[in-house]
């Protein structure tokens, strides 16, 4: 039994568009004619699921641009649930202030932007990762918070766009395309494992659902809205009795795509416990 519990519920890679946008394409065909109904039916399944939180890990839009932020931002409107959000690749902009826009849409009293560092409740903290350009206009550069949250935490969630933990190997060896790192990713993981205790990430952008663990680092890699499998996750984090934080994630896909072959690395259900400073399969 926990004494402890969240319910997450996680969203990532909405790609919002503007009317008339060409059909896109990753790993397989993006529904960018649906992509505003996809994310309202996310966020009603999550209401549906009677998660804690929201948590939306970036590329909200397809090009930066105001018309798709307003989509989101009136998606967002419509619940009343906390929601944490991060800036993907595709929400940064070419202007001077490339996450202004961004930043506008998401300015609401129930929503939280990256970055930001905070407890959860007194057992977890949470890090929200923020994105901006890399220098010389070369990438993407994380950005995190070093704000003391007070907490002497048994769990650190981290919920970045990019994964720190190295991924481009296991997708090529899958024959999945890579989207890119960061240009600071291993700064960024000596960053976050110099964070004492268990640690879980939570990354998007790949569009694809895989699983890393690492000693104390569980990094899971969440699977896109826009395209198969179509995926709003549940995401369980909790501390039970013994101390020991557990995390369990179910994933499930909101539209139907039988003839596709789905970038998925791992089991859609997952139950992890930490044990013996390592992160093990649970199978209670
Ligand atoms: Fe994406």
């Amino acid at each position: 039994m926990a004494n402890t519990q969240v319910r997450f519920g996680i969203i990532t890679e909405v790609h919002i568009v503007p009317p008339g946008t060409p059909e896109g394409f990753w790993h397989n065909r993006f529904l960018f004619d649906r992509a505003e109904e996809l994310f309202d039916k996310a966020v009603r399944r999550c209401e549906e699921l009677g998660v804690d939180a929201i948590a939306i890990l970036g590329d909200l839009t397809h090009f930066a641009d105001p018309d798709s932020f307003a989509r989101v931002r009136r998606v967002l409107e419509t619940t009343t649930r906390p929601v944490f959000v991060l800036p993907g690749n595709h929400d940064i902009d070419g202007s001077a202030r490339p996450l202004a826009a961004f930043h506008r849409a998401m300015d609401l009293p129930h929503v939280t932007i990256a970055p930001v560092a905070l407890a959860l409740d007194p057992q977890i903290d949470l890090t929200l990762i923020g994105l901006e350009p890399g220098e010389a206009a070369s990438g993407y550069a994380a950005v995190r918070s070093r704000t003391a949250t007070g907490n002497d935490p048994k769990l650190t969630v981290v919920l970045t766009h990019f994964p720190p933990c190295a991924m481009e190997a296991m997708l090529s060896d899958a024959g999945l395309k890579y989207a890119g790192d960061l240009v600071n990713r291993a700064p960024l993981l000596e960053s976050l494992t110099g964070i004492p205790g268990p640690l879980l990430i939570v990354n998007g952008h790949l569009h694809v659902h895989a699983t890393i663990v690492d000693g104390r680092v569980l990094q899971l890699s969440v699977a896109a809205l826009i395209e198969p499998p179509h995926d709003v996750t549940l995401l369980t984090i909790g501390i039970d009795d013994d101390g020991l934080p557990r995390v369990t994630r179910r994933a499930c896909g909101l539209v139907e795509t039988p003839d596709v072959t789905l970038p998925v690395l791992s089991e859609r259900d997952e139950h992890w416990r930490f044990m013996g400073g390592t992160w093990t399969e649970d199978a209670s």
